[in-house]
């Protein structure tokens, strides 16, 4: 194997590392009886039925994002930067899936305290498994099993939403719970897809690649509740900042984070 090539399939650090791809594949693939059905019906496939091979590639695509990536993106934000220090920090992080980016924020954030948040019985599983195994920062992080549409009011010092909110067939009222949750000056920081402003054809390489998750796995997700706002996967800036503004956000910006692979950084505030 050529070192290239090493890396990608084997490096489970290295940000070119795409192994997990091929398990997420699988976990979809198996699906396909049930995503023809959806398909017919309007209905959907949940994210519990895409099983381990669903949540762990999830997991593992991102971890090295989390551990190797996010800590200097957001200390490159001198704003988010500061309120993610604030004293006594409560961060949350919503949809929270293997944790890997609440222990990310717990190494890069000391003094915070972080409470991750997933719906997914044994993705929430996985994350406890994951913290508990980060004898460093475990103490400072509490992951449990719920809704983020119950988080608390006025709890938070700031929260995060990694890769979650096109998945979530209410996302306003996540987003309007959310925003109650945070004290003042706080602000929710939305991770999601680097999609075009608009569709046009033919599309960019990302653009094909989310429309191939949306189509196997996001939206049939989403589609799975009734009633379901049916985002998928190509959640388009315009289309964050509708619910934004219909959750009662006053302001949503794109964060000067370049180059943090799929992925844009958006930023919520009362
Ligand atoms: C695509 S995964 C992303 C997981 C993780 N944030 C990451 O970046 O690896 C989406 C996660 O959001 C969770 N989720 C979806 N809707 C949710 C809701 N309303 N409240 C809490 N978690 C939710 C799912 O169970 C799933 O673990």
């Amino acid at each position: 194997m050529t070192a290239g090539a090493a890396e990608v399939l084997t490096n489970e650090r290295s940000l070119a590392y795409l192994a997990p791809l091929t398990r997420i594949f699988v976990g979809a693939a198996i699906q396909m009886p049930a995503l023809l059905e959806a398909y017919r019906t309007g209905g959907g496939v949940g994210w519990a039925q895409y099983g381990a091979d669903a949540r762990e590639s999830q997991a593992d695509m991102n971890r090295p994002w989390y551990e190797g990536a996010l800590p200097s993106a957001l200390a490159s934000v001198p704003e988010v930067d500061d309120l993610l220090r604030t004293p006594d920090a409560v961060i949350a992080d919503i949809g929270c899936g293997g944790a890997w980016s609440t222990i990310a924020l717990a190494r890069a954030y000391p003094n915070a305290r972080l409470h991750g948040y997933d719906i997914d019985t044994a993705t929430v599983e996985l994350a406890k498994t994951n913290v508990r195994a980060q004898p460093d920062v475990a103490e400072r992080i509490t992951i449990t099993e719920s809704d983020a549409a119950g988080i608390a009011e006025d709890s938070c010092t700031a929260a995060f939403a990694f890769e979650c909110v096109h998945d979530m067939p209410a996302p306003v009222e996540v987003l309007a719970a959310v925003r109650r949750s945070l004290k003042p000056g706080g602000a929710l920081i939305v991770m999601d897809e680097a999609v075009d402003d608009e569709f046009s054809a033919p599309g960019s390489d990302i653009e094909r690649l989310m429309y191939g998750f949306s189509l196997t796995v996001c939206l049939p997700d989403g589609m799975n509740h009734t009633p379901s706002a049916g985002t998928g996967t190509v959640m388009r800036p315009s289309t964050l900042r509708g619910y934004a503004e219909a959750a009662g956000f006053g302001t949503m910006d794109i964060l000067p984070i370049e180059d943090f692979g799929f992925w844009r950084f958006y930023r919520l505030t009362v």
